[in-house]
């Protein structure tokens, strides 16, 4: 029975470590940020590669390396803080944050997508891309 005990609790030990180390929610980081979130959202296990189908859907064109070349004033997303980049497209869809064509995409998002692509970015590197 003892033995039963201490197998079951290292187990459920094991599956705590394993649930922290795989914690793409950043929800420690989101709860400093002052945002007023559902805990449905704030929770949100965010899905790199939903985030990456999103991007290359409706994102690439102008925030992809060919477009970034040419816009000198449009950002690179890619390397990003995904809790940055998750807050600023909820103030874009918010109307916290003004931008006439980032208003209009972020609109479009839910939130655990903005999750999902915020995620995706921060996972990229950053394009070298000359001044
Ligand atoms: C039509 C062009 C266009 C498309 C499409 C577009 N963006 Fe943007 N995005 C911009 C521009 C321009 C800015 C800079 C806005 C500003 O100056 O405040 C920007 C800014 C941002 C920022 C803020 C970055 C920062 O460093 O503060 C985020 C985050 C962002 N976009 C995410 C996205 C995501 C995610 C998508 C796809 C769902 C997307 N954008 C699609 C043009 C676009």
């Amino acid at each position: 029975m003892l033995k039963y005990k201490i197998i079951a609790g290292s187990l459920s030990l094991l599956m705590v470590t394993g649930v922290s180390a795989q914690d793409t929610s950043f929800k420690d980081t989101l709860a400093l940020q002052g945002l007023k979130l559902e805990a449905k959202a704030l929770n949100y296990q965010a899905d790199a590669s939903k985030g990456e189908a999103l991007a290359n859907q409706r994102c690439i064109a102008c925030h992809g390396d060919a477009m970034l070349g040419m816009m000198k004033t449009y950002p690179d997303l890619k390397g990003q803080k995904a809790a940055y980049l998750f807050k600023q497209l909820v103030d874009f869809k918010r109307g916290d944050r003004a931008d006439p064509l980032m208003q209009a995409q972020a609109g479009m998002l839910s939130e655990n997508e903005m999750k999902d692509v915020a995620y995706y970015y921060s996972t990229q590197t950053a394009s070298n891309l000359s001044q």
